[in-house]
């Protein structure tokens, strides 16, 4: 719901439709969740760069550099978390208005908040990628050293060690990155994009 009162949505004349068309490939976004360290930032820039090559318009958001920037004022509370997946549904719907294939990475461990990402999206908007991977693969992975800080206490409300990750029930792709390799992954994801008539 909005704060404010007194405002009106003013149409471009330009849309949405004209801009897909112009690009030749529909708009959407690929919404990456999963545990940290699943894969989902690693996945998510391979299938960017080879979308990209492919001359498809591509942007990427990723939860460790949004919040650098836009989401700085947010920490890792359940309301936090909310609030960050909520903007960037926000920030993702205007990129796809802009006609882009927009890749998100965000552990998202609530599926209520990304069912209302869902729901901000038109059908077929929202392509729910889960990297799925056990939390023991996870762990020894660490690629940030992250897990071993969780487990010596040194961090409150990690996702998997003391924080929920409700994976999703029902999402449009899942990618077990312990079984597959990262191109493998990449071409599981586009084959998905070429038989649903995004490219
Ligand atoms: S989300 O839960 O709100 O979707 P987001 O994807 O933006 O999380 O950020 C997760 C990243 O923040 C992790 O990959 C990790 O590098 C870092 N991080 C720092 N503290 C935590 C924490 N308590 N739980 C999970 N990730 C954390």
């Amino acid at each position: 719901m909005s704060e404010a009162t007194n405002i009106t949505w003013h149409d471009s004349e330009v849309t949405k439709q004209q801009r897909q068309q112009g690009n030749n490939h529909k708009s959407a976004v690929v919404w990456f969740t999963g545990l940290s360290g699943s894969g989902k930032s690693t996945v998510s820039v391979a299938l960017e760069k080879a979308l990209y090559d492919q001359q498809v318009h591509t942007y990427r958001l990723d939860g460790d550099n949004i919040r650098h920037g836009l989401n700085n004022n947010l920490g890792f509370s359940p309301e936090d978390r909310k609030e960050n997946i909520r903007r960037i549904g926000e920030v993702g719907k205007l990129m796809v208005d802009a006609g882009l294939l927009t890749m998100t990475a965000f552990i998202s461990p609530y599926e209520e908040d990304r069912a209302q990402v869902r729901e901000t999206l038109d059908d077929g908007e929202f392509i729910e990628v889960y990297t799925k991977c056990s939390l023991e693969a996870c762990e020894s992975r660490d690629p940030k050293g992250l897990y071993q800080k969780a487990r010596a206490g040194e961090i409150q409300g990690f996702t998997g060690i003391n924080a929920p990750y409700e994976a999703p029930s029902n999402p449009e792709i899942v990618i077990d990155t312990e079984q597959l390799s990262v191109e493998e992954a990449v071409q599981e994801i586009i084959n998905y994009l070429k038989e649903h008539k995004y490219l």
